[in-house]
C-alpha cells in the first residue's frame, strides 16, 4: 500500500515544524515532515533555515551538529553552514579554500507566521490562510508546546471538523451538557476558511471558568469552525454573555502515516488578567481527550466517498475529505 504522506501535493503545502521562539541561533532542531528529516536553525541574518538533515559530505545527520552564532557545524568533519544553508567553511581544506558548489544545503522554503515556523518541501501551491485576529491589537496570541500524536493528520482534521463527538469524548471538559443531536450544518466561506457557524451549550467547570471568565454552570458558545487545505482548522468561540472571543488555530503536521505533530495557537480579546497558561489550560484538556481517542484509531483516514458511513452530522468533515481528495488530485478545490 502506498504511503499517504508521499502524496506529491503534500510536499507543496506549508507545514508547521516548530515554534518560532524555539528556533534560535544557538541550537539545532530536528523534525520529520512527510517522512522527510529536516534540520532547522536560525542563521546569522536572523532567517530560519530548514534543509534535509543530511550533510552533503558523508551524509551525517546535521542535527547531530551544533549551532553557534547562527552557524551550523557538522558533527562529523566540521563543515560549517550559514545563511540560506550555504557552506561557508570546510576545515580540512584550510582557511579561504574554495567550497564546492554542491556543498551548499538544498534548503527548503520556510516562513514564520502565527508564532510558528512553517516549511514547504517543494514549490508552494499557495500561502497560509489568514487569521484576522492575528492583526487585531485587541487580541493577544498564546502559543502552546508542539506535541507528537500517534495518529494520522487526516484523523485529526476529521475530528476537528466534527461536533458529534462532543458529548462522548469531551465528558471530562465541556461535553456533558452538549446537545447530542447535531443541528443541520450549512457550509459557507469564512474568509480564507470554509466551514459553518453553530451554537453549543458547554459545561463550565474547573479550568473552563478561567477560559470563559464566567461562573455559571453552563455557558452559551457561538462558534464557527472552518478548514483550510490540507490540514488547518480555525475554530472561533464567542461567549455572547461577555463578548469574549477565543479563537483557536489547530495545526496538524504529518510526520508519517501514523504520527503527526500537533500544536494550537490561541487568540483572545480578554483583559490579560488570566495568565496565558491558565487561559488555555481548558483547551489543552480538551485536546488531551481528542488525542486519547485518536491514538486508538489506526491508519490514515479513508478519503474515498464510499468506505466510511457518514450522516448529515458529518457534513463538514465529509466536505473537507471531498475537497482534500480533489486537491490531492490536482483540482482547485
Ligand atoms: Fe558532515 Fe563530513 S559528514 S562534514
Ligand atoms: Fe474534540
Amino acid at each position: 500500500m502506498t504511503s499517504f504522506v508521499h502524496e506529491p501535493r503534500l510536499r507543496r503545502a506549508w507545514h508547521a515544524v516548530a515554534r518560532a521562539d524555539e528556533v534560535t541561533d544557538a541550537s539545532v532542531v530536528a523534525v520529520r515532515v512527510c517522512e522527510t528529516d529536516l534540520v532547522v536553525w536560525r542563521a546569522p541574518d536572523g532567517e530560519v533555515v530548514a534543509a534535509p538533515d543530511r550533510c552533503p559530505h558523508r551524509e551525517a545527520p546535521l542535527s547531530l551538529g551544533s549551532v553557534r552564532d547562527g552557524v551550523l557545524e557538522c558533527a562529523y568533519h566540521g563543515w560549517c553552514f550559514g545563511a540560506g544553508g550555504r557552506c561557508e567553511h570546510i576545515p580540512a581544506s584550510g582557511e579561504g579554500s574554495p567550497v564546492p558548489p554542491r556543498a551548499h544545503l538544498a534548503a527548503v522554503r520556510v516562513q514564520e507566521r502565527y508564532g510558528l515556523v512553517w516549511a514547504c518541501l517543494g514549490d508552494p501551491l499557495g500561502d497560509l490562510p489568514e487569521v484576522p485576529e492575528d492583526r487585531d491589537p485587541a487580541f493577544r496570541r498564546i502559543l502552546q508546546p508542539v506535541e507528537t500524536w500517534t495518529c494520522a493528520a487526516t484523523r485529526m482534521v476529521d475530528n476537528f471538523c466534527d461536533v458529534a463527538h462532543f458529548p462522548w469524548v469531551h465528558t471530562g471538559t465541556f461535553g456533558a451538557a452538549a446537545e447530542r443531536r447535531v443541528a443541520p450544518v450549512h457550509l459557507e466561506p469564512l474568509g480564507d476558511w470554509y466551514g459553518w457557524r453553530y451554537e453549543v451549550v458547554a459545561d463550565n467547570a474547573g479550568a473552563a471558568v478561567t477560559a470563559t471568565g464566567q461562573v455559571s454552570a453552563t455557558v452559551e458558545r457561538r462558534m464557527s469552525t472552518g478548514f483550510a487545505l490540507p490540514f488547518l482548522v480555525r475554530s472561533a468561540i464567542e461567549y455572547p454573555a461577555t463578548g469574549l472571543h477565543h479563537v483557536l488555530l489547530l495545526v496538524s503536521t504529518p510526520v508519517d502515516d501514523e504520527r503527526s505533530l500537533f500544536t494550537f495557537v490561541v487568540w483572545r480579546n480578554d483583559d490579560h488578567t488570566a495568565p496565558a497558561d491558565e487561559a488555555t489550560a481548558f483547551d489543552r484538556a480538551i485536546g488531551a481527550e481528542d488525542k486519547a481517542m485518536l491514538e486508538r484509531v489506526p491508519g490514515t483516514l479513508p478519503l474515498d466517498a464510499t468506505t466510511l458511513v457518514s450522516t448529515q452530522a458529518d457534513r463538514a468533515s465529509t466536505e473537507w475529505r471531498r475537497r482534500l481528495r480533489a486537491w490531492l488530485a490536482g483540482d482547485p478545490a
